[in-house]
């Protein structure tokens, strides 16, 4: 049997899409595991969670760095550290640098339809412009901001009575569910390129 996929995980707030990676890896034959939570900021539920499952975390905070671009240095070296096959941005809010980029292939999750409501505010965004289906978009990282090649998409609709909480608790249940089957197909196809769409647009 091939070896687990390493999976990189990086996050910044309360890490519930980390959580739905870390279960689905307790599954006897699962074909990918967590071997290390990166975070750019201290003291969140997401590194929590990482140290309550006994998964090794690093923390690279950008105001410890004289340059984006040392700090950008820094978090590749971090991630090479562990060896990943892949990196999972799951609620990472900070734009991974050219350095990461070039030395790890790297998915994200955001909760909107791009190439709607890129950026760090898309269900607020969303629902300010008055859509009236919103939903989440796993998809690989590039230089830019959320415009890497898609992966897959899941549609949410947004009620009359929706605040922005509810309707990305709504969205989180679906992105979720959409990170776990992504990351589960590329750790059984490993082809990263061809005919079953999950091509990361590098090689
Ligand atoms: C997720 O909805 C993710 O798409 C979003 O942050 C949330 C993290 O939730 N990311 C962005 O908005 C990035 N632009 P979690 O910490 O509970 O996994």
């Amino acid at each position: 049997m091939t070896d687990p996929l390493r999976l990189v995980v990086l996050v910044s707030g309360s890490g519930s899409n980390l959580q739905a990676l870390i279960d689905a890896a307790t599954d006897p034959g699962a074909p990918f595991r967590v071997v290390a939570v990166g975070a750019d900021r201290d003291g969140t539920l997401g590194l929590e969670r990482a140290v309550g499952n006994g998964i090794p975390t690093f923390v690279c905070r950008v105001p410890d760095y004289t340059t984006r671009a040392d700090w950008d240095e820094a978090l590749a070296r971090l991630i090479s550290d562990a060896a990943p096959d892949l990196v999972v941005s799951a609620g990472f809010m900070k734009v991974l640098g050219p350095t990461v980029l070039a030395r790890h292939r790297v998915i994200n999750t955001h909760p909107a339809l791009l190439p709607s409501f890129p950026g760090a505010h898309g269900v607020r965004d969303a629902m300010a412009h008055g859509v009236r289906v919103t939903g989440c978009t796993c998809h690989w990282v590039d230089a830019g901001v959320d415009t890497g090649a898609i992966i897959d998409q899941r549609a949410v609709r947004i009620e009359d009575d929706d605040t922005v909480e509810t309707l990305h608790e709504r969205i989180k249940v679906l992105e979720r569910d959409m990170l776990v089957e992504v990351v589960r197909a590329l750790a059984q196809h490993r082809t990263w390129q061809g005919p079953d769409g999950l091509s990361s647009g590098r090689e």
